[in-house]
């Protein structure tokens, strides 16, 4: 069983991914990689702080939860030497969820803001030019977007990278509900030794 080494692996990939999200999510404020006049003019999505909040700041907790599993081993609580690795992992699971729902909420809406297209300027005034995701298999649509200079390929660039990596954490933050639930059910206990204890309950 791999429970706390597996556990703390999976931190430590979540916490780049959150660090990139955030990432991603500023420099949709930055429509090609300019600043715009108005703020009104910035894709709704991209307020929802999908990567800043749901596969960022939020994923941080979760991370965090599962680096320190490892060092919550054998540490034993009640008289039961694995019960504080059981209850450590009990509530990994909780943390898990918390993290499903974060990468979830950055999944969806990273989908719809692709299916919805851009805001831009289409020499009469601000919109979404697009529908139903028409622009993706439709290049010559994309002269719809007179201003800001590149704003299809930069939302469609970033907005398809955050689904990408929001689905990843998902799918992290699943394995963990899944093997907390081993954890806890299980309460492996076979590292004792660095506890002074030699494993058994
Ligand atoms: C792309 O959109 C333009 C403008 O609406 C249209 O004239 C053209 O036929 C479309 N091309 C394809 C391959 O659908």
């Amino acid at each position: 069983m791999c429970t706390g080494g597996c556990a703390k692996c999976l931190g430590a990939t979540l916490i780049p991914l959150a660090v990139l999200c955030t990432l991603a999510n500023i420099l949709l404020f930055f429509p090609g990689g300019k600043t715009v006049e108005d703020s009104t003019y910035i894709t709704n999505e991209v307020w929802y702080f999908g990567g800043m909040a749901g596969s960022g700041i939020l994923m941080i907790f979760p991370a965090l939860v599962f680096l320190g599993l490892q060092n919550n081993d054998c540490c034993g609580c009640c008289g039961s030497r694995s019960c504080g690795k059981r209850f450590a992992m009990f509530s990994s699971i909780i943390f898990a969820a918390l993290g499903v729902l974060g990468a979830g909420y950055c999944f969806v809406l990273s989908a719809v803001a692709i299916n919805k297209g851009p805001k831009c300027y289409t020499g009469s005034h601000w919109e979404y030019p697009f529908h139903d995701g028409d622009y993706l298999g439709n290049h010559t649509l994309w002269d719809k977007c007179q201003s800001p200079e590149n704003i299809v390929p930069w939302n469609l660039t970033l907005f398809s990278l955050l689904l990408i990596m929001s689905g990843i954490q998902a799918v992290l933050c699943g394995i963990q509900v899944v093997n907390g639930l081993f954890g806890t059910l299980c309460g492996d206990c076979k590292c004792c030794g660095c506890c002074g204890g030699d494993g058994t309950v």
